[in-house]
């Protein structure tokens, strides 16, 4: 694809989630794998991990009965979420969820860290963020539940698929049409947690 066709996708999509109301274009991407994975289902309690400015949670809080979003940056109200102000990578993060719901059907996370440039660096933060968001979806998945989980890309990349395979019955990687084509963002898709089966 060319640049120019990649920035006119994108374009396509920025402008599409205005005329929607979305609050972000990734609004989309989430779409996307929902319509391919069925991650969500009626009623379903989700944890929204970097969920602001808030487009997953506006998806998500079409079929959840409730959504706790987390992120360390302000997110404006939004019916159905509760909002969680904090670091997914810090141990009271837990805490602070567990004061909203007990466990969750699904964990999201669109958690991105600042970019550096330097893309060793960078990725390795997404892992790590992935990590985090792994061990929350541990902690608050009930048996049967599902993950989804942006990665970048890299060195790091296939340990921490293997560790998510341990964990779920079914386990994809995904790029959704909505992802911009020079990124090197996958969204991992995991099914069917096993509660009994925890590493
Ligand atoms: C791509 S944006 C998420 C967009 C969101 N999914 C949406 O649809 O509106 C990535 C988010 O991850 C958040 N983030 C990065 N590191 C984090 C951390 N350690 N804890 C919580 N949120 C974090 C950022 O603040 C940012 O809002």
């Amino acid at each position: 694809m060319t640049r120019w066709y990649a920035e006119r996708k994108r374009d396509h999509y920025y402008k599409e989630a205005k005329k929607q109301g979305y609050r972000a274009r990734s609004a989309f991407k989430l779409l996307q794998i929902q319509n391919r994975y069925r991650v969500l289902k009626k009623g379903c309690i989700v944890i929204d991990l970097g969920a602001s400015p808030g487009g997953w949670s506006q998806i998500a809080a079409k079929y959840a009965s409730v959504v706790v979003a987390v992120d360390l940056q302000p997110m404006k109200p939004l019916d159905k979420v509760i909002f969680v102000k904090g670091d997914i990578t810090k141990d009271e993060i837990i805490e602070k969820i567990g004061e909203h719901i007990d466990e969750a059907d699904v964990v999201i996370s669109d958690a991105s860290p600042n970019i550096t440039g330097n893309y060793t660096m960078d990725q390795a933060r997404s892992v790590w963020l992935c990590e985090n968001a792994l061990k929350i979806a541990k902690h608050f998945l009930r048996d049967g539940g599902n993950f989804v989980c942006k990665i970048f890309e890299g060195e790091d990349y296939p340990a921490f698929l293997e560790k998510v395979r341990k964990n779920f019955r079914m386990v994809k990687a995904h790029s959704p049409q909505a992802s911009r084509k020079q990124s090197s963002e996958i969204y991992i898709i995991a099914k069917g947690f096993r509660r009994d089966f925890i590493i």
